[in-house]
């Protein structure tokens, strides 16, 4: 059975999966390295994991991930350097003029971009900056900087690693939409004020039997104004109990994803979500409803996996 990775590599395309730092060992481990090229670490990168405390970093589970991925051939998307979610409490509890907000913003890419310089495939420079009707999120840093704070990140992201590819990260805008016609008005504008945006990610949190016919037409449509375009998040839930027939559905929704990618040129790879149904989000925070990923809570492979090796099938 070819390893799903060297599938992916021999069509010009990486497959990854989210981690978590502290499963990285036994048997969690050996499927992580054998079957994904690529790994995103879940939680350890974002701000709220690295700077709890104001100037005290901690970059332990970070640089776990990191090596691991060195010590297996993978590469890194790091995941993520400005969000909304997950900041530090002295962050979004503190008052801050714009001056001072965007100050923080660029020291901290700085701080983090600049300690894995070199290794980092991909960063997600910047992560859910859209509302549902694609208009600006009026996060902390819509808010307080207006859209100006994209251009500073991904200006200050460049600056600290020149060598990696810089993504603009969302959710909600894999079919053609609201949101998605936002983003796509918001990367033409970047690229417009010559800001160095090399990709746009689609995170694909997909609902069984629901992948958007449009996906493959808005991945071209991003791919046209001359960025790469990949699936950054994909995982497709079910309401629970699975059955047969759903894990049959998942196969082909986790296929027509993979394909989707395969048809469009700068397409660059796909990322899972976690790759075991032990490692996901989706029970947490979707009651009912689980059983999103490749491999199941026991690591193994489900039907999505053979799904996923078939899409990827030498042609
Ligand atoms: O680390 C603490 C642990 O100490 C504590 O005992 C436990 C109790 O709840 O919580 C642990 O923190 C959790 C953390 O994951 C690590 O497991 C947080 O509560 C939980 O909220 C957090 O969820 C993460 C979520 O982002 C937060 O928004 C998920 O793991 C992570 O998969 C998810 O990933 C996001 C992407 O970054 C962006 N796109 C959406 C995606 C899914 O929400």
């Amino acid at each position: 059975d070819t390893p799903l990775r060297d599938l992916a590599e021999a069509r010009g395309r990486y497959l990854g999966t989210a981690v978590t730092a502290g499963k990285l060992t036994g048997g969690y481990a050996d499927v992580a390295a054998a079957q994904f090229g690529s790994v995103t670490p879940g939680n350890e990168m974002k701000w709220g994991s690295v700077e709890r405390t104001q100037g005290t970093y901690d970059w332990t589970g970070a640089d776990r991930v990191v090596a691991f991925a060195e010590a297996h051939g993978q590469r890194v998307r790091g995941h993520t350097l400005v969000w909304h979610s997950q900041l530090p409490s002295w962050v979004t509890g503190g008052t801050w003029t714009a001056d001072r907000l965007r100050t923080l913003m660029t020291d901290h890419i700085a701080a983090e971009a600049g300690r894995y310089k070199g290794r980092i495939d991909h960063w997600d420079v910047v992560n859910e900056p859209l509302n549902e009707d694609g208009t600006l999120r009026r996060s902390i840093f819509g808010a307080t900087l207006g859209e100006s704070y994209i251009a500073d990140a991904f200006r200050a992201a460049r600056a600290a690693d020149p060598a990696a590819k810089l993504y603009l990260n969302d959710y909600s805008t894999d079919a053609i939409g609201a949101k998605s016609d936002g983003m796509y008005a918001l990367v033409k504008r970047l690229l417009a004020q010559g800001v160095p945006v090399d990709g746009v990610g689609f995170q694909a949190h997909l609902v069984l039997g629901q992948v958007p016919s449009s996906l493959e037409a808005n991945l071209r449509r991003f791919a046209d104004l001359g960025v790469d375009v990949a699936i950054t998040e994909l995982d497709i839930r079910m309401t629970l109990p699975a059955t047969e027939a759903k894990l049959t559905q998942q196969k082909a929704d986790y296929a027509s994803v993979l394909r989707a990618c395969l048809a469009v040129t700068r397409c660059a790879g796909v990322t899972v979500w976690g790759f075991t149904d032990s490692d996901s989000w989706i029970p947490d925070f979707f009651p009912g409803q689980g059983a999103a990923t490749p491999y199941d809570e026991a690591l193994a492979p489900k039907p999505a996996r053979a799904g996923i090796a078939e899409a990827l099938a030498p042609v």
